[in-house]
């Protein structure tokens, strides 16, 4: 299968990032837990050089909890600040603040030599499509949400959230664009539903899901759908028996099968599982 992202969503993305980075010290980057590479722009790094930068890895709670200590041990080991949260629940939300005024300590220290006291830093948050932006938004803005609008210097229509006096959020997301360097991106970012199902053929994706599973989790399709191993169509047709996805004439219907798998997995029901390791 051929993924692709159409470049047009990638120029004007580029552009609307380039203007709002120019208003914020802090730059919060969300990635899937479960493929912090894959599901991240390393053009971020370009784009916010001489910016704070925090990664929160999103979807702490779909992903393998080993791997995910291993992806913050990763990120710290560049020098990156990085925290492991759930947008959804909320989990991990807490420990945000103090991060950032780590991640921003010299920007501060700066402020005080100036004798500016006080100045509350600004972060925006950017992220690939479905990574969890407008989730995280909204719940760590939550009840802080006193918006302040239209400041001087400020392009009009700009709305800050304040947090608490030494953070504040611009209320849009900065869109990233995925990075298709190989196809085993775009194969990945397809699994977490991340690009548009309608272009994708379901059996394949589904095919090449089963692939992965049976090679680095092989409990766990058995354990769910109650089926043995084998080759990967004949998981999938012992996926549509157990599920009972048949056609009208009583033939397996994989693509039925493929969507119930696809479904399974991305809700987390197959277990916590990780797509990359470092
Ligand atoms: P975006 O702005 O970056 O495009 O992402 P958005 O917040 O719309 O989130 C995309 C999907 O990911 C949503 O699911 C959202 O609920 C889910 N999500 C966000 N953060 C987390 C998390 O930490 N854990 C889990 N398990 N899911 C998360 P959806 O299917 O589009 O909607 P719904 O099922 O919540 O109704």
């Amino acid at each position: 299968m051929n993924y692709q992202w159409y470049p047009g969503h990638m120029t004007k993305a580029r552009r609307a990032m380039q203007e709002d980075i120019k208003l914020i010290d802090l730059i919060i980057e969300l990635v899937d837990a479960r493929m912090p590479l894959s599901s991240r722009n390393p053009d971020i790094d370009e784009l916010g050089k001489n910016k704070s930068r925090l990664v929160l890895l999103n979807k702490a709670d779909l992903a393998d909890p080993a791997a995910n200590r291993a992806w913050c041990s990763w990120f710290e080991a560049q020098g990156i600040y990085v925290l492991e949260i759930n947008a959804k629940s909320g989990a991990g939300l807490k420990a945000i603040s103090g991060k950032v005024q780590e991640a921003c300590k010299e920007k501060i220290e700066r402020d005080r030599k100036r004798g500016i006291l006080n100045r509350p830093v600004r972060a925006m948050v950017a992220g690939i499509p479905n990574v969890g932006k407008s989730t995280f938004i909204n719940s760590f803005a939550g009840k802080a949400v006193t918006k302040t609008g239209n400041k001087p210097g400020v392009t009009k229509g700009k709305q800050w959230i304040r947090l608490n006096k030494s953070l504040e959020l611009l209320d849009t997301p900065g869109i990233l664009w995925p990075k298709f360097d190989d196809q085993s991106v775009g194969m990945k970012l397809a699994f977490i539903g991340s690009m548009n199902d309608e272009i994708l053929v379901k059996e394949e994706l589904a095919l090449d899901l089963i692939a992965f599973l049976q090679k680095q989790y092989p409990a766990l399709l058995p354990e769910r759908y109650g089926i043995e191993a084998g080759s990967d169509l004949a998981v999938l047709e012992a996926i549509s028996d157990s599920r009972k996805c048949y056609k009208k004439g009583g033939e397996a219907d994989l693509e039925k099968a493929s969507a119930l798998l696809l479904d399974d997995f991305r809700n987390g029901r197959l277990g916590r599982i990780s797509l990359e390791r470092p």
